[in-house]
């Protein structure tokens, strides 16, 4: 198993290529096998959970080829339509392969997710929306089973947005007879970017990127190009890495429209940023003391429950009490005893981090949960006196295409090493 050494306090310049969005790639490549025509889909980020999508549309019996960022995938036939528990439980997002599978060969088995790192995430709203468009939904044995001979447009109200539950059901809905209406829908950017994929196969979608989309089913739809937008998680990444090391650093082919609640939080913070057609530039350089701010995270276009981690390792260096609040996932919050052991000053409060802003963290041995905890480790880590030691990188490896590599290009002494 490996780990990661970074000796900190160094403060990184220059600029960083974002590579595209995980959480876009993912439902993009599962959508694929709703047709059996060839797909070629471009900057699809080279890291652990889409090796894991690939693996998983091979079982179905789907012919993947990566090439670099490039993935072409062709779902001619079917061998399964069971999604195992052993690749379930690596990667949640396997539940995304059930819509489209259900949709084109009237049945699908996927193993159910268990509970994770950051909270129970049940697939409730999934199993509803698929019930409602008409197929015969049960869980046995570990495992969600669903048949319909042909899925039937429905009225869908989401009570919470979800995500991949919003994918799950328009990839289902656009192969299904008549209209669907998705109302209190997720407005992620990926969903949009999912949209536009669908769309451009033929499918007919509305109002993707708003709280109700609707959905005209059509017969087939047919194989399409499609480049995978950046990913706006990792660039906020690296935007706190200038910051947190009071340093200059330009996040490049990078959507800024997405960045945005960011951006406010940065600023708001005391630090430069300048926003640019394709790139934000943030010098922390003249700063001084960074203010600390309040944070609330909310689905998009809130503040994003993915860069929480980040943004508390950001707050344990600035100055004065900032609260950080997290209503998405009901326990996010795995990193906070591992910043603690850096030094930072963290109360938990129910769903709220109170946090005092010391001078330093001093660097120490420790232990990632999950993908973004990990990276607020990272981050401290950066701006740690001395060196911190990062064991479990494998979390990180799942959504960050050569984090080492990119933040070595930036100034940063970092390493992977065995553990
Ligand atoms: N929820 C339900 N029932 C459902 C589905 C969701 O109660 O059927 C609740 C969840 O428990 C949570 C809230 O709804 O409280 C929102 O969860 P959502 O379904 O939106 O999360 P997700 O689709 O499972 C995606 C991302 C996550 C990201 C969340 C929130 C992918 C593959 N994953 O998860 O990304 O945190 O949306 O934005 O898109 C990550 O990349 O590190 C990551 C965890």
């Amino acid at each position: 198993m490996d780990k990661i050494v970074i000796t900190g306090g160094k403060a990184l310049r220059g600029t960083v290529q974002i590579s595209g969005a995980k959480n876009s790639a993912l439902p993009i490549l599962a959508s694929t096998i709703l047709g059996g025509e060839e797909c070629t889909i471009t900057n699809v980020p080279r890291v652990v959970d889409v090796v894991t999508m690939g693996r998983l549309l091979g079982i179905l019996g789907a012919s993947v080829r990566h090439e670099g960022n490039r993935a072409v995938i062709r779902a001619e036939v079917i061998k399964s339509t069971q999604a195992p528990y052993e690749l379930v439980k690596t990667m949640r997002a396997s539940v995304l392969v059930l819509g489209p599978l259900l949709a084109r060969w009237g049945q699908a088995t996927v193993s159910l997710p268990g509970g994770c790192a950051i909270g129970s995430r049940p697939v409730n709203m999934h199993l509803a929306g698929l019930a409602k468009l008409g197929a015969e939904v049960s869980v046995e044995h570990g495992y969600i089973h669903a048949k319909a001979k042909r899925l039937k447009g429905a009225s869908i109200y989401c009570d919470v947005p979800t995500v991949t539950g919003t994918e799950n059901l328009m990839m289902a809905a656009s192969l299904a007879q008549g209209t669907t209406v998705i109302e209190n829908a997720a407005k992620e950017p990926e969903i949009v970017d999912l949209a536009d994929f669908l769309t451009k196969r033929g499918a007919r979608i509305a109002g993707a990127g708003t709280d109700i989309i609707s959905i005209e089913g059509v017969r087939e739809l047919r194989g399409s190009d499609h480049e995978v937008i950046p990913d706006r998680i990792e660039a906020g990444t690296y935007l706190i890495a200038g910051a947190i090391t009071r340093g200059s650093v330009t996040v490049d082919r990078c959507r800024p429209d997405h960045l945005e609640p960011l951006v406010a939080k940065l600023r708001e913070a005391g630090i430069a940023v300048r926003v640019e057609k394709e790139s934000v530039q943030l010098d922390a350089t003249k700063s001084g003391r960074l203010r600390g701010v309040d944070v609330r995270t909310l689905p998009f276009p809130g503040f994003p429950t993915d860069m929480q981690a980040q943004m508390a390792a950001l707050m344990s260096v600035a100055g004065g009490t900032s609260v950080i609040t997290e209503t998405v996932f009901e326990s996010r919050f795995m990193h906070v005893e591992e910043l603690k052991r850096m030094g930072a000053d963290i109360r938990v409060e129910g769903n709220r981090l109170v946090i005092t802003g010391r001078d330093r963290l001093t660097g120490a041995p420790v232990m990632a949960s999950d993908l973004r905890a990990s990276a607020g480790l990272i981050l401290a880590g950066l701006a740690a006196e001395g060196t911190t030691e990062v064991l479990r990188v494998y979390h990180l490896d799942r959504g960050y295409e050569g984090i080492e590599e990119k933040l070595r290009g930036l100034g940063a002494v970092i390493e992977r090493c065995k553990a």
